[in-house]
């Protein structure tokens, strides 16, 4: 079985507090590899495409307009069952109730702000991190 990819982004938020290496460090504790890590500063085509589900949606245009606010780190990260694994260590989407022990949980909280400011994002799915990977990594 060929090993599994999943796109982890470092969102505008951790890479503008300076917690790149913190959040890398525990990505390879946790034993994957990295396979290609870029910075880069996508434009709204591009961030359309990678939200296109969740289009419409209260915390799409503030999310978008996030996102376009700074560079994010893209990671091509590989391992046996990657994207269950990085989600974990991500943690729930809301920072502030996020387990303790997890990126989100350890290192976000509520800036009140219009969208939800939590660090990094990790594909959800086989077929989302084939999609995602393509718009990132080409
Ligand atoms: P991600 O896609 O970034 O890994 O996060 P996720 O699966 O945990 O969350 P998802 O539901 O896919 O939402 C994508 C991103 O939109 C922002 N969000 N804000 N109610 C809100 O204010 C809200 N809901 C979602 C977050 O940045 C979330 O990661
Ligand atoms: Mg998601």
């Amino acid at each position: 079985m060929a090993t599994e990819e999943t796109l982890v982004l470092i969102k505008p938020d951790g890479v503008a507090r300076g917690l790149t290496g913190a959040i890398l460090a525990r990505v390879e504790a946790k034993g994957y590899s990295l396979v290609d890590l870029r910075l880069v500063e996508p434009d709204r085509a591009r961030l359309e495409q990678h939200y296109a589900e969740h289009a419409g949606k209260p915390f799409y245009e503030p999310l978008v307009e996030f996102m376009m606010s700074g560079p994010s780190v893209a990671i091509r990260l590989a391992g046996n069952r990657v994207i269950e694994g990085f989600r974990s260590l991500a943690g729930t989407t809301d920072p502030t109730t996020a387990a303790p022990g997890t990126i989100r949980g350890d290192l976000g909280r509520d800036w009140g702000l219009k969208v939800q400011q939590n660090l990094v994002h990790g594909s959800d799915s086989p077929e989302s991190a084939v999609r995602e990977l393509q718009i990132w990594f080409g």
